[in-house]
């Protein structure tokens, strides 16, 4: 039957082609397997790399303070509403590479320095108690803290931490302080209740 031979034809040349392709793929196998693992790796590095836990799994001293502090309880202390909340050390300290390589080199190295109660002492901590962390987006609106703070904590309602006469001239890291206990710079001079857990600040004016 004439008609069944051309009907075969192709369906030969596909079978001479077949096993050429299946020798093709098969060249990828092992590359996706491995970048599958990797990939797994890699998102389970990363989930790892979230949480809390990671920060002094390797880097005992210095991280167990920080670590420690995410897991007190301690209402002073401004890492502890974060924590409640389901925050990570990641959602404020944002993942650099530059930052990471650098605390890595320090640490490998040996070249960091804490005080007795195992804080790091570095003089750039506020960067992270700032407006650029704290306001950005998705976490607090300065108006809405403004408004909301008007004799805070029971206190007479002209006073409002976060609008006064010493604006401009205060940090934000003056006040709040995340792993260890924050301070009412207001307190210095004025008579004023403390939030849960604070200090009033005892810097020299
Ligand atoms: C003079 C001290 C002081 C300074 C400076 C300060 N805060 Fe506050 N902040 C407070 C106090 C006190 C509270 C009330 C805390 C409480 O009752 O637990 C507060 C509360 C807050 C709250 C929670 C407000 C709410 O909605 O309940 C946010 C957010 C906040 N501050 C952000 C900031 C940011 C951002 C800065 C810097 C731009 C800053 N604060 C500077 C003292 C200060
Ligand atoms: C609410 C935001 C917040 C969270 C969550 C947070 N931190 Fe911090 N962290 C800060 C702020 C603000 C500072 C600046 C010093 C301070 O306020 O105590 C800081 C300082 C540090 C420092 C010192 C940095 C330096 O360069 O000296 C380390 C280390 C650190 N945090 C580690 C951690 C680890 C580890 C976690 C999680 C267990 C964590 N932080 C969770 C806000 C946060
Ligand atoms: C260095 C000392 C000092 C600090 C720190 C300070 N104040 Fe004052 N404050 C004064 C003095 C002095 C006056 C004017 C005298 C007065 O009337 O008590 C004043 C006046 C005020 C007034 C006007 C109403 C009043 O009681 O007369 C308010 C409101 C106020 N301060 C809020 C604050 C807040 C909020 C903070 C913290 C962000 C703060 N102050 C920090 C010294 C200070």
């Amino acid at each position: 039957m004439p008609e069944e031979e051309t009907s075969r034809a192709p369906e030969t040349d596909e079978a001479a082609a077949a096993p050429k392709a299946k020798k093709r793929n098969k060249k990828w196998v092992v590359p996706t397997v491995v970048v599958a693992i990797i990939v797994v790796i890699g998102v389970g590095f990363f989930a790892w790399h979230n949480t809390p836990g990671f920060c002094n799994s390797v880097c005992h001293s210095p991280m167990d303070t920080y670590v420690e502090s995410y897991s007190s309880g301690d209402q002073g202390m401004l890492v502890t509403a974060h924590a409640e909340a389901g925050l990570s050390c990641l959602d404020c300290h944002e993942a650099k590479l530059n930052e990471q390589l650098t605390e890595v080199i320090a640490w490998s190295s040996d070249t960091f320095t804490t005080t007795a109660d195992g804080h790091l002492v570095d003089a750039n901590v506020d960067r992270f108690a700032s407006p650029e962390t704290c306001l950005k987006s998705g976490c607090h609106d300065w108006n809405d803290v403004v408004d909301s703070t008007w004799g805070f904590d029971g206190n007479d309602a002209k006073y409002n931490p976060h609008s006064s006469h010493q604006d401009g001239s205060v940090q934000c890291s003056d006040c709040h302080k995340s792993h260890e206990t924050s301070t009412l710079y207001c307190a210095k001079c004025h008579d004023m209740n403390l939030p849960e857990g604070w200090e009033a600040t005892t810097d020299a004016a």
